[in-house]
């Protein structure tokens, strides 16, 4: 098992187990949940576009906002200008980034649309410009997320992740999915692997890992420095110790149903107080599918919770059925 502290520009991380960014769930309640209960080496933000930012016309409690009690994070910016990633590099390092990553796989038609995204993995050199304005504008190391096969029908792999490096990126964290395999087929850890192999900075595999037996698999095929988990920790936000405990051998007690239940009405109550009630009830009808899953049959829950719409209500609701 490759579980271990991982080093990354000058910044000590204490282990290579990272919480990936989800938007419209990474926000800082989400991360101070896991936090406590999973110590990954840091969590993601949720994606940030930069252009926004830039132009002070992001909800800064949602997006900017980092609880004093929560471990590292990396902030992720989303955008194709030099000028706004510089901009908001700086503002993201005032607002206490640990780390700056720059997302360079986001799938969605309307951050295509604008040249992000994904749509960078076909020009690297603008890559490697976005690159260089965060490093010039912040004294955090700095990511790329990127996605595998860059140019359809044509592996880019290694030219993409080469010139990433190239221009002082200090970490590269890479999705095993096409962009246009969005999130359900299995990831292609061969081409993960062919990444690793090519980097001499710390490259970091993401994609399907969720369990000890998927976490052993992903490092043992790619070798990869460590490893991003993205949505198999949504409501089960412990499960990062239970993988370190579980790769030593070591016995790990999950949190019981009633522990579980309230776990999510804390998470609801801090979005509360970050946004407002009602936006933390409409959280609630996404966050229960996660935190339902494995415990119970998700009907008849989810099409009550579904009609929700504050806190006292949904609170008497996961007692009823998180017991
Ligand atoms: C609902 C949702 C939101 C996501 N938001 C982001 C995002 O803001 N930035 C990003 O780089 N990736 C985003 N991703 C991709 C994940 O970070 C991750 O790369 C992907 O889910 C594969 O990892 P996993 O199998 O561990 O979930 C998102 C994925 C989902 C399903």
């Amino acid at each position: 098992m490759h579980i271990r502290p991982l080093k990354v520009g000058r910044l000590q991380l204490n282990n290579n187990l990272i919480q990936g960014p989800l938007a419209g769930y990474s926000c800082a309640p989400f991360r101070l949940i896991t936090h406590r209960l999973g110590q990954p080496a840091y969590c993601t933000t949720e994606m940030i576009s930069a252009k926004d930012l830039a132009h002070r016309s992001v909800k800064p409690k949602r997006y900017l906002w980092k609880d004093p009690a929560e471990g590292l994070v990396s902030y992720q910016l989303s955008g194709d200008n030099p000028q706004d990633i510089a901009a908001a590099t700086k503002i993201v390092t005032d607002a206490g980034a640990s780390l700056i990553d720059l997302n360079c796989g986001c799938p969605v038609t309307k951050i295509r649309a604008k040249g992000a995204g994904s749509k960078l993995l076909t020009e690297p050199n603008k890559i490697a410009s976005l690159v260089m304005a965060a490093k010039a504008n912040t004294h955090v190391p700095v990511s790329v997320k990127i996605r595998i096969d860059s140019v359809s029908g044509d592996n880019n792999n290694l030219s993409v992740a080469k010139t990433i490096e190239a221009a002082g990126a200090d970490l590269l964290i890479v999705h095993g999915r096409h962009w246009t395999e969005k999130y359900d087929i299995p990831c292609n850890l061969e081409q993960i692997a062919d990444i690793v192999a090519a980097c001499k900075i710390p490259v970091i595999a993401n994609g399907d890992v969720e369990n000890i037996a998927s976490l052993k698999r992903t490092f043992e095929l790619t070798q990869c420095a460590g490893i991003m988990i993205a949505r198999a920790s949504v409501g089960r936000p412990w499960l990062f110790q239970q993988l370190q405990a579980e790769s030593k051998k070591e016995f790990f007690k999950p949190p019981s149903l009633a522990e579980i239940g309230a776990l999510f009405s804390e998470h609801l109550h801090s979005l509360a107080e970050l946004e407002t009630e009602y936006l933390a009830a409409i959280q609630a009808r996404k966050l229960a599918k996660y935190y339902i899953r494995q415990h119970f049959p998700s009907e008849p829950f989810q099409l009550k919770i579904n009609s929700c719409e504050t806190l006292s209500v949904l609170d008497a609701l996961i007692k009823t059925y998180f017991r």
